[in-house]
């Protein structure tokens, strides 16, 4: 199973989401987890750097992947249970290569006007690789919500802005919380952090919602 969370705008919590994702299969499903890194600046393999220095948490391998990687990724993927992608917008060629074998495609982004801006063309580069890989789940994620009751509106109209584009939105969101923050300082995750918080319930309902997705959930494209 390939994930690939992706996207072109920095900051919206792609890293953050791939790895806690890994964490997630490896530790509550039990699974061998391959991250693939697709940025240049490493985000993901420091993170995994300082994980493996911690013989308390299980380890996770990592590599680093650029440019054409549609092959290496489908070889990868035989010999792994989840092959976890985090792939931003610096290398636009590995983003359409991962979009074009990966099963799921997670889009994080805030609820914010510059993260909205990218959806029209994000389904467009979607709608391209659905082509030629039209098993493809795609599904936009809301996060670093903020948790005033009063900004409840943001949420429901980032998610509106989205399905506008005829793509899934996760019903499941994430909110700004120090813990993400605090867990990769230390190559950790939510999950692990405070297993029974609420970043880790959020999480746990992002995999879920994922892994329950049927192929007709997703993006309709005409
Ligand atoms: N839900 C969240 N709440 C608070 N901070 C978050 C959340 N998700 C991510 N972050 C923080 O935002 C910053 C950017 O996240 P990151 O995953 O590196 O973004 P990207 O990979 O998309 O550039 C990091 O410091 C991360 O800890
Ligand atoms: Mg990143």
């Amino acid at each position: 199973m390939m994930i690939l969370v992706g996207g072109e705008k920095g900051g919206s919590g792609k890293s953050c989401l791939a790895q806690n994702l890994a964490v997630y299969f490896a530790r509550n499903k039990k699974a061998i987890v391959l991250m693939v890194d697709c940025d240049p600046q490493r985000t993901t393999s420091d993170w995994i750097q300082v994980r493996n220095t911690d013989p308390s948490l299980p380890s996770i391998n990592c590599i680093q992947l650029y440019g054409k990687i549609r092959n290496d990724l489908l070889s990868l993927n035989q010999h792994y249970d989840y092959v976890i992608i985090d792939c931003g917008g610096q290398d636009n060629l590995a983003l359409r290569a991962s979009m074009s074998v990966a099963d799921h495609v997670v889009i994080p982004l805030r609820p914010k006007r510059r993260d909205l801006k990218t959806v029209p063309h994000m389904e467009d580069m979607l709608s391209t690789c659905k082509m030629v890989n039209p098993k493809m789940l795609a599904s936009f994620l809301i996060a670093q919500c903020p948790a005033l009751p009063s900004q409840a509106k943001r949420i429901e109209e980032a998610k509106e802005v989205c399905r506008s584009y005829g793509i899934n939105v996760l019903n499941a969101v994430t909110y700004n919380r120090n813990i993400y923050d605090d867990s990769e300082e230390q190559g950790s995750s939510v999950i692990e952090l405070d297993p029974e918080g609420k970043a880790a319930l959020e999480m746990i309902a992002i995999a879920e919602e994922l892994m329950a997705m049927k192929p007709d959930d997703s993006h309709e494209f005409n």
